[in-house]
C-alpha cells in the first residue's frame, strides 16, 4: 500500500451493520501489507508526539507495574516510550505481525521487557487467556470494526481483559472525522457512543477532541476516552 492511500475520505456512516456479507479481504494481509510496504513514520497513523494518550495515562496514577496492553499495537513508539518510562509490564498485540516484528527489531534488547502477542481482536484465541490487565489502550484501532458482530467481538473481549478499577483509554475517529482510512471504511464515535458500548460497569473519567496530523499534513479529528472499570 502506498502511504497515500492512508488518506482519509469524509462520509457519513454513524452506525453498525449486521446485515453486510462477509467480505473477502484478508485483514491480517491487509496490515500486514501496510507495514511491509512502507517506511512507518510515512503511515497515515504514525505518531511523533504521543501526548494525549500519555496525559490520560497519568491520570490513572498506575505504578510502573501495572500490567498494560496495548491493543492493535503496529509498530507504535508509544510501546518504546512507555518501556523507556519504567513500565515493566507491558503487553504488545495485533493482527499483524510483521508490525510488531518491526516494533521488536525497533525496541532492541528492550524488547525482552515487552510481552508480543499476535491476534484477531474480534476472533481472539490467545487473548482470551491472558491474565486480566490494569489499562486497555487502543488508539485508532476499534473504529475500523464496523460490523455490529465485530463490535460486540471487541467489546467482550475488553470487558472480560481489564481488572476490577482498571482503565480503557480510546482515541478513536470522532464524528466530524473521515470515514475511510488505511483504505478500509471507518466507524466514527462521541463518547456517549463508546459509554454506551461499555456499559454501565465502565465510567467516563476523562475525554477530549483531539486532532492528529497525518505525516503527510492532513488532520484528522478523534475523541480521547479514559474509562474506569467498577
Ligand atoms: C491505524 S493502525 C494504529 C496502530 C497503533 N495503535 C498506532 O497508534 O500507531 C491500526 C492497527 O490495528 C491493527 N488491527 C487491525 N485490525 C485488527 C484486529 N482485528 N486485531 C488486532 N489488530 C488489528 C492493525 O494491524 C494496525 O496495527
Amino acid at each position: 500500500m502506498h502511504p497515500e492511500n492512508n488518506s482519509c475520505d469524509t462520509n457519513d456512516k454513524s452506525s453498525c451493520s449486521s446485515s453486510t456479507p462477509k467480505e473477502e479481504i484478508s485483514y491480517k494481509n491487509h496490515w500486514d501489507n501496510a507495514y511491509a510496504n512502507n517506511p512507518v513514520e510515512k503511515l497515515g497513523w504514525y505518531e511523533s508526539d504521543l501526548s494525549p494518550t500519555l496525559d490520560l495515562l497519568n491520570k490513572t496514577k498506575l505504578s510502573k507495574t501495572a500490567r498494560i496492553l496495548n491493543v492493535g499495537a503496529g509498530a507504535t513508539t508509544l510501546v518504546d516510550k512507555l518501556e523507556s518510562d519504567g513500565y515493566t509490564n507491558i503487553i504488545a498485540t495485533d493482527i499483524s505481525k510483521v508490525s510488531l516484528d518491526h516494533l521488536k527489531s525497533r525496541l532492541g534488547n528492550h524488547s525482552e521487557r515487552v510481552e508480543f502477542i499476535i491476534d484477531d481482536l474480534i476472533n481472539p484465541s490467545v487473548l482470551l487467556n491472558i491474565e486480566p490487565v490494569d489499562l486497555w489502550i487502543d488508539r485508532a484501532v476499534l473504529h475500523f470494526f464496523n460490523k455490529c458482530e465485530e463490535q460486540d467481538e471487541y467489546f467482550n473481549l475488553l470487558k472480560k481483559s481489564i481488572k476490577k478499577d482498571g482503565y480503557v483509554i480510546l482515541a478513536e475517529y470522532n464524528l466530524n472525522g473521515a470515514t475511510k482510512c488505511a483504505g478500509l471504511p471507518v466507524h466514527r464515535y462521541s463518547k456517549e457512543m463508546l459509554q454506551e458500548k461499555l456499559g454501565d460497569g465502565f465510567k467516563l473519567i476523562n475525554s477530549f477532541d483531539y486532532t492528529y496530523t497525518m505525516p503527510h499534513g492532513h488532520l484528522r479529528p478523534y475523541i480521547y476516552t479514559l474509562f474506569q472499570k467498577d
